[in-house]
C-alpha cells in the first residue's frame, strides 16, 4: 500500500464501520483492508481504473466535482500535488460535514502536508497532527459547519489568447496544467503552420483544450478527439471547445488505454513529471504505444523541453525524428510512421 494509506490504516479505529468521503486516495487496497463504508472521489482516471474493480459506481466517482454524500460521519482528503487544487477540493468537501465532524487531511512531507493546519483553517477552529510516519502526517480538525455552498464558476477562470490567425477563450480550473496563461512550450507547438495529415487527430493530454482549439480551426477537415487522465481537465477542454464553437470529442485516457482505432495525427505537449518525482516514464509509454494508433504516414507532432531525450525514442517506435521549430528550452519534434 502507499504510504499514506498505510498512515490511515494505523488509525483504522478512527474509520472502522463510518460512513467515510475519501478523497483522491492512490489505486491500492486501502478500501478493502480498512472496513468503512469508503465513498471515493477521484478526478484521476488511472485512479478510477484502478479502484472500479473493487468499488461500485455508487461508492466510486470520476468527476471534477464531488459527489453530494450525505450523513457523512467523516472525509478524508489526501493531499493532491497542487495546492490550489487541495483548496478546491476542501471547498466542496466542507459544506458535506455537520459541525463537529471530523475532517482528515494526510499526505507525504515532501507534497506540502505541512500546510495541513492552513488549509483548514477556513472551516475549522483548529486542526491537530494525529501521526507522523513514512514521510507522512495525518492531521485532524473539527469542522464549524459554516462551509459556504460550493459554487463551481467560483473556482473557474476565463481567459481570452491571442494567436496570429485566430483569438480562443480558454477554461480553466485550479491544478489544470498552466492555469490561467498558455505555457511556452505550448506556444511554440502552435506557432508550427504546417498543415496536420488530414483525417482524426488526438490532443494527448488537453489540459484546458487549447492545442485541439487552435489546430482544429486550422484543418477544418479534420475530426479532434482529446484525452486527459485528469477530471477537470476534462471538463475545462469541454467548456473551452464549447466557448469557441469547436465540435469534438473529449474522453478520459490512462495514456492511450481508451483510444481505440488508427488516426492520421497526434499532438502533444506530452506530461513529463508526476506527483513530486521528475519523471518521463508517461511520456515514454506514450512513445511505445502510440504507434499502434497511427495510420501509415501518420504523423505524430509533440512540444518538449529541449533536455529531455525524446528523439531517441521517437526515433525506435514510430520513425525518423525531425526539428520543426525550437527555441532556448523547447523543441517541437515532428515523426511520421512508416507508410
Ligand atoms: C504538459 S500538460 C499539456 C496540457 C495542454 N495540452 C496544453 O498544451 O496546455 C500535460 C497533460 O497531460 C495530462 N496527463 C498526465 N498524465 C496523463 C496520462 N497518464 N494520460 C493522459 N493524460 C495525462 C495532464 O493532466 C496534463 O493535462
Amino acid at each position: 500500500m502507499d504510504n499514506t494509506s498505510q498512515i490511515l490504516e494505523r488509525s483504522a479505529e478512527l474509520f472502522a464501520g463510518k460512513r467515510v468521503l475519501l478523497v483522491n486516495p492512490t489505486a491500492d487496497s486501502l478500501t478493502v483492508q480498512l472496513p468503512a463504508q469508503w465513498h471515493v472521489w477521484t478526478w484521476d482516471y488511472a485512479v478510477w481504473l484502478g479502484l472500479n474493480a473493487q468499488l461500485d459506481a455508487e461508492h466510486l466517482s470520476f468527476s471534477h466535482q464531488c459527489p453530494a454524500v450525505g450523513e457523512l460521519d467523516a472525509a478524508v482528503l489526501v493531499m493532491p500535488k497542487a495546492l490550489e487544487r487541495a483548496e478546491y477540493a476542501l471547498a466542496q468537501i466542507a459544506p458535506l460535514l455537520q459541525a463537529g465532524c471530523p475532517l482528515y487531511l494526510v499526505g507525504e512531507k515532501k507534497g506540502g502536508i505541512t500546510r495541513a493546519e492552513k488549509l483548514m483553517q477556513p472551516y475549522a477552529k483548529y486542526a491537530e497532527k494525529l501521526d507522523s510516519a513514512r514521510h507522512c502526517q495525518l492531521w485532524r480538525a473539527a469542522v464549524n459547519g459554516q462551509a459556504a455552498q460550493f459554487v463551481l464558476a467560483e473556482w473557474q477562470k476565463q481567459f481570452t489568447l491571442e494567436f496570429s490567425d485566430q483569438s480562443v477563450e480558454l477554461v480553466s480550473l485550479p491544478g489544470v496544467f498552466s492555469h490561467g496563461r498558455l505555457d511556452e512550450g505550448s506556444q511554440l507547438l502552435l506557432e508550427e503552420t504546417k498543415p496536420l495529415p488530414k483525417g482524426k487527430v488526438l490532443d494527448f493530454g488537453c489540459g484546458a483544450g487549447v492545442l485541439a482549439t487552435v489546430l482544429a480551426r486550422r484543418n477544418p477537415g479534420s475530426q479532434f478527439e482529446l484525452v486527459d487522465v485528469d477530471a477537470l481537465a476534462l471538463y475545462c477542454a469541454t467548456q473551452t471547445l464549447q466557448r469557441n464553437g469547436v465540435e469534438a470529442e473529449v474522453y478520459p485516457s490512462d495514456g492511450l488505454s481508451d483510444v481505440h482505432g488508427r488516426l492520421a495525427a497526434v499532438v502533444s505537449n506530452p506530461p513529463f513529471h508526476t506527483g513530486i518525482k521528475h519523471d518521463t516514464s508517461i511520456a515514454e509509454r506514450f512513445f511505445e504505444q502510440v504507434t499502434r494508433n497511427l495510420l501509415p504516414r501518420g504523423e505524430l507532432r509533440i512540444v518538449a523541453n529541449g533536455f529531455l531525450k525524446y528523439p531517441a525514442l521517437i526515433e525506435t517506435h514510430i520513425g525518423p525524428c525531425q526539428v520543426l521549430r525550437e527555441n532556448n528550452r523547447f523543441k517541437v519534434y515532428s515523426a511520421v510512421a512508416p507508410g
